[in-house]
């Protein structure tokens, strides 16, 4: 259980169990430097690398990265192309490592209706690491929680009753467990369509820092916040 205000105890990660990120402001970091915003997202890759790890190394059962929204297809066309090629690198260079070291991979979202070759490299990732019983790591890709939850709903329905316990198990988050926190980058404070249904009584952090200047001593930052915070679930 999450008790309220539990030391950052000898696990580590405080009875966090699934921390999620909405990994924002590669466009802005970019802008800073004068320079273009591809090169903010590349920046991004690299943070995504080194929070995996940390995240790993914490111990942590869950990390969910929201890297692509379903709103995200409004981006001019050479952006999207910039992100789906980073795609691409990503699952090609770190399948590897997530094999060695015992990470699931999960994809959350749309991901079927990305380009071809990458729902190749995305089945074959999904499929060398299935058995894997380490951190679970959840990419948000062509993700919307309302389209999300809009699915699971329908499901349940075409199996009977529609309850909040049949449209959970037809969340696309489905056998993680239950969502602890949420972080956002970059000093915006909404959501953006991100896990809705699963945030219900997740705790919120936010920070200024861009995602490309985002450490893993932010991660544990965070991670220490949520420690401190009292969680009743409307009890008292
Ligand atoms: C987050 O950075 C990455 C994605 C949404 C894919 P942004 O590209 O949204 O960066 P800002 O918000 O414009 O700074
Ligand atoms: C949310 O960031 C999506 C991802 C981080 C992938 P956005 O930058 O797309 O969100 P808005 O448009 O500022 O709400
Ligand atoms: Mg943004």
């Amino acid at each position: 259980m999450n008790s309220a205000a539990a030391p950052a105890g000898s696990d580590g990660v405080a009875g966090c169990r699934h921390v999620a990120i909405i990994m924002d402001g590669n466009g802005r970091w970019a802008r800073k430097r004068l320079m273009p915003r591809a090169v903010g997202h590349k920046r991004g890759v690299e943070v995504v690398r080194e929070v995996t790890r940390a995240a790993r190394d914490m111990g942590l059962e869950a990390l969910t990265l929201y890297a692509f929204s379903s709103e995200n297809w409004k981006r001019p066309a050479d952006e999207v192309a910039d992100l789906m090629g980073l795609l691409r690198g990503f699952i090609r260079n770190d399948i590897d490592e997530f094999v060695a070291n015992n990470v699931r991979l999960r994809v959350i979202g749309d991901y079927q209706h990305l380009a071809g070759d990458i729902v190749d490299l995305i089945e074959d990732a999904l499929a060398r690491t299935a058995l894997n019983t380490g951190t679970q790591l959840a990419i948000a890709l062509n993700y919307g929680s309302q389209q999300e939850i809009a699915r699971a709903a329908a499901l349940a329905a075409a199996e009977g009753e529609v309850t909040p316990e049949t449209i959970e198990v037809h969340l696309d988050t489905h056998g993680m467990p239950p969502l602890d926190l949420v972080i956002r980058t970059s000093g915006e404070e909404r959501l953006s369509n991100f896990l809705l249904w699963q945030a219900a009584y997740a705790e919120l952090w936010f920070t200024d820092v861009l995602w490309p200047d985002f450490t893993p001593a932010h991660l544990k930052e965070a991670i220490d916040a949520f420690a401190m915070r009292e969680r009743r679930y409307g009890g008292r």
